[in-house]
C-alpha cells in the first residue's frame, strides 16, 4: 500500500503549498476522485456544458474528413490518444476507420492500468476487430518507448478541452514534448475552446442545477475525507470568470465568512478571511490566431481545423515539422 501512502503524502504536500500561497490555490488535478469523476460525466450532460457535444458533433459529421487528413499519403497509422477516458468521442473515429479498412493500431496512454482494462474490455465488445494496445505509463515515457520501438506514422490524440487547463508557458513546453517524441510528419490533433459569447462561456462553468459548484467544492470533500480536515462546506460557494480580452475563465471558492480550518494530516490550521477566493481552475479559451501561435511555437504546422457547427470547438490536426 505505500504507492497508496505516497500518493497520500503528495497530495497534501500539494494542498499545504496551495493554502499558504497567496492568492490561495488549490491543484485541479485533485478533482477528479471518484465523486469527481462522477460528477464530471454529469457536468458533461449538462444544457450548459457544450464543449463535450461540440467535439462529438466534429467526430459524427467530419469523421471522413478528419480520415483523408490523417492518412495523407500514407497507407496506415498508429492512433495513440493521451488520456484515456471512457472513449465515447474516439470511439466514434474508431468505428469508422474499421469500416474504411484502414490498417491502423489504437494505442491509449493512461497513468492508470485499470482504466485501460476497462477501455479494453469494452473496445473488445465493441469493436471486435480493433487492434488495441494500450501502454500504461506517464505520457512522456509513454510516447518515447514509441519512438524507439514502432516505425509507422503516428496519430497522437489529445482531445476534449485539456490543453486549456495549462497555463501558456507549460503548454508550449508540453506540446514541445510531445513533438520532440515523434518524427517528422507525425501528427496531433488536439482540441481548443474557442472564444465565443462571454455569456456562453460563463454559464457552461456556473450551471443552473449547481452540478459545477458541487464539483468545484467536492475538493474540499476530499480534503476532509483524505486528510482528515473539517472544512464546512456550505461556508464556501463556487464563482467562475471569464475575461473575454484574454479567454481566461477561472474557477475560484470562496470562503463566505471569516473561517479557520484544521487539516490533521498537517496538523496545521488555515485560515480565511470572509470572502476570501481560492484559485483552482483554469480553463483558457481561444481564439485562431491564439492556436496558430501555439502551433509554431511548439514546433507543428497546422494541417487543417476541424470546427463545430456552432463555431463553438476546434480540433485542431497539427503535422510535426
Ligand atoms: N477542466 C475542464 C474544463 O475546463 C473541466 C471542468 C468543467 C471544470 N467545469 C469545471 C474544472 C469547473 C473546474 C471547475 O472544462
Amino acid at each position: 500500500m505505500s504507492e497508496t501512502k505516497e500518493a497520500l503524502n503528495a497530495f497534501a504536500i500539494d494542498i499545504k503549498s496551495g493554502l499558504q500561497s497567496s492568492p490561495k490555490t488549490l491543484p485541479s488535478m485533485y478533482f477528479y476522485d471518484e465523486t469527481g469523476d462522477a460528477l464530471f460525466q454529469k457536468i458533461m450532460d449538462l444544457d450548459e456544458y457544450y464543449l463535450t457535444r461540440a467535439e462529438f458533433e466534429i467526430f459524427v459529421r467530419q469523421k471522413e474528413e478528419i480520415l483523408k487528413a490523417f492518412l495523407g499519403e500514407d497507407e496506415g497509422f498508429r492512433l495513440v490518444e493521451l488520456g484515456a477516458g471512457d472513449g465515447t468521442k474516439t470511439k466514434v473515429l474508431l468505428a469508422h476507420f474499421l469500416n474504411e479498412g484502414v490498417p491502423f493500431t489504437y494505442s491509449p496512454i493512461d497513468i492508470s492500468g485499470s482504466v485501460l482494462e476497462q477501455l479494453k474490455d469494452d473496445l473488445k465488445g465493441e469493436l471486435p476487430s480493433l487492434k488495441v494496445e494500450p501502454i500504461v505509463g506517464e505520457y512522456f515515457s509513454a510516447l518515447e518507448a514509441l519512438a524507439a520501438n514502432d516505425t509507422s506514422k503516428e496519430v497522437v490524440l489529445f482531445l476534449g478541452s485539456n490543453i486549456g487547463n495549462f497555463d501558456r508557458a507549460a503548454g508550449v513546453d508540453f506540446l514541445t514534448h510531445v513533438g520532440e517524441n515523434l518524427s517528422s510528419g507525425d501528427m496531433l490533433l488536439i482540441g481548443f475552446d474557442l472564444m465565443k459569447n462571454p455569456q456562453k462561456i460563463l454559464c457552461a462553468y456556473n450551471d443552473k442545477e449547481g452540478v459545477t459548484k458541487a464539483f468545484n467544492l467536492n475538493l474540499l470533500t476530499r480534503i476532509n475525507n483524505d486528510l482528515g480536515a473539517d472544512f464546512n462546506i456550505d461556508d464556501f460557494d463556487h464563482f467562475p470568470t471569464y475575461d473575454p480580452l484574454t479567454g481566461e475563465t477561472k474557477s475560484h471558492i470562496v470562503s463566505k465568512k471569516a473561517q479557520t480550518v484544521y487539516i490533521e494530516a498537517l496538523d496545521e490550521s488555515f485560515s480565511f478571511d470572509a470572502w476570501e477566493a481560492i484559485h483552482t481552475e483554469v480553463s483558457q479559451k481561444y481564439s485562431r490566431k491564439m492556436i496558430e501561435a501555439y502551433a509554431s511555437e511548439a514546433g507543428f504546422e497546422i494541417v487543417q481545423n476541424f470546427v463545430d457547427s456552432n463555431q463553438y470547438f476546434v480540433d485542431s490536426l497539427w503535422r510535426k515539422v
